[in-house]
């Protein structure tokens, strides 16, 4: 579906210095940080391009609430799904990784309102119009009061002013923005405080470009 071999992007995970593994731990600290605040309470989770669900699946298999996750993974890649399934098997959470196109806003009927959106690695990969598409479909996915995390790199063009202000124009407010001087990631939070949107079928939120 697109050029870049994404199961080859993975490996700079293990790569010193990538950077990735930063982004990651970032990414991870805000998932565990969630939690956290939701206690004990059963939660659902929606990961977009959720890649082998290292983020999520990587925190739950580090605590012993994992039980109450219920989590719907999407990822276009066979082997990259895969990976995610075995890594979700040997956890108690009840997750499903799906091999569908995470563009297409129906492979979410069935797991909507979430309390967790995780648009992880799709930013940076498609265009400038897509990403202020997607922020603007993300209070479909949402329950009220649930947080989406993101991620982008800070390249320039910066596009992240932009993306804080699409959030807060699509009715979130920003929980924290993470981005290190001497790194180009960085990891956004922002929590839904406007009304959740119904669930549209139908909607194409973006395409990647690379
Ligand atoms: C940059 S990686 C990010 C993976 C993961 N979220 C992470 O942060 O480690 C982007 C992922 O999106 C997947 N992908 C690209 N287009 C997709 C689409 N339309 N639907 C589902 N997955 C897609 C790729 O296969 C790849 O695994």
């Amino acid at each position: 579906m697109t050029e870049t071999n994404w199961v080859e992007w993975h490996d700079a995970y293990e790569r010193p210095g990538s950077g990735l593994a930063d982004r990651l731990a970032a990414v991870r600290a805000q998932i565990n940080r969630w939690l956290d605040e939701t206690e004990s309470k059963p939660v659902k989770v929606i990961s977009a391009c959720a890649g082998d669900g290292r983020d999520l699946l990587g925190v739950l298999a580090r605590r012993d609430d994992a039980e109450r996750v219920t989590a719907l993974l999407v990822e276009y890649d066979a082997g990259l799904a895969a990976r995610a399934w075995e890594a979700a098997e040997a956890l108690p959470a009840h997750i499903e990784v799906r091999q569908a196109d995470a563009a297409q806003s129906e492979v979410y009927t069935d797991a909507v309102p979430a309390d967790l959106v995780l648009l992880c690695g799709i930013f940076g990969n498609v265009s400038d119009a897509d990403v202020r598409k997607t922020i603007e479909a993300a209070p479909q996915l949402c329950a009220a009061g649930a947080e989406v995390v993101w991620t982008r790199h800070r390249d320039e063009p910066d596009l992240t002013p932009a993306i804080r202000a699409w959030f807060a124009e699509a009715g979130f407010e920003e929980v924290a923005f993470v981005a290190p001087e001497a790194e180009l990631w960085s990891v956004g939070v922002h929590r839904l405080v406007a009304e959740p949107q119904p669930h549209e079928t139908g909607g194409h939120w973006f395409t990647f470009t690379r």
